[in-house]
């Protein structure tokens, strides 16, 4: 399915728009199938959105004891590092809710067996998912072009079964650490993707990742170009460029 690209005149409005996308597909999903699973993306771009999930109108529209927050990827440190995406998500969206998530699933960045720690997470997402596909994923892209942390290059990329694999630090982007990441086997299910993309320094990923055709492996976030369900970047103008 050919993504769409909407642009934004500047990050708020775009984590506006966002967290208003995050509440529909929320009722929806509670309507339809009485949870909500969302799978959180890391780094900068998503903490204005998350912010503002925790606070009203949107906290009071998702049901968040039907909800079950998921991560895409992690980095291996230890959960109050500041470059933990547990941690954004702790400080910006779980500390601001009144009604704790039906459940809260963080990859274990602190296991210093990334393996174990990569088979773990999947028998969560298993035991939290069951027969059903993520109802919506956030993921970013890096200035490389990488989305979660599936790297150019990455051996990742071709993963046909495991959903969760441990992957070693990026050449090309900080923090250089090794990580945990969520697969295409998995990401492709998601019923609905949205990719957030913000800043002058992701213009020229952004442009492989929305052309007609390229190589996934030179554009990881291409992949999503196979996924199963609808897929949407929002992008603010410093990188579209417009
Ligand atoms: C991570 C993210 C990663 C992120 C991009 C963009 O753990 O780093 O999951 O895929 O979405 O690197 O990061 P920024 O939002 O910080 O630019």
């Amino acid at each position: 399915m050919s993504p769409s690209a909407t642009a934004f005149g500047d990050v708020s409005a775009l984590a506006l728009a966002a967290a208003d996308e995050v509440a529909k597909a929320a009722a929806q999903a509670v309507a339809a199938r009485q949870r909500f699973r969302i799978v959180l993306s890391g780094g900068r771009t998503p903490a204005a959105l998350y912010r503002l999930l925790a606070t009203e109108p949107f906290r009071g529209r998702i049901d968040w004891a039907s909800t079950a927050l998921l991560f895409g990827d992690e980095r291996r440190v230890a959960p109050d590092d500041p470059s933990s995406n547990q941690r954004m998500a702790r400080e910006t969206l779980l500390s601001g809710l009144a009604v704790a998530p039906g459940a809260f699933l963080p990859l274990d960045g602190a296991d210093p067996d990334g393996e174990r720690a990569a088979e773990r997470y999947e028998r969560d997402l298993r035991s939290e998912l069951g027969a059903d596909p993520p109802d919506l994923l956030l993921l970013g892209l890096g200035p490389d072009g990488h989305t979660a942390s599936l790297f150019p290059g990455s051996p990742a990329l071709d993963e046909k079964s495991r959903w969760v694999r441990s992957v070693p630090p990026p050449a090309a982007v900080t923090p250089v650490v090794p990580r945990l990441t969520v697969t295409p086997p998995l990401l492709l299910r998601a019923r609905r993707t949205l990719v957030l993309v913000t800043g002058e320094d992701k213009r020229e990923a952004l442009k492989r990742a929305l052309a007609q055709s390229g190589s996934e492996h030179q554009t990881p976030a291409r992949l999503v170009w196979r996924s199963d369900g609808a897929v949407d970047f929002f992008c603010d103008r410093a990188a579209l460029g417009r």
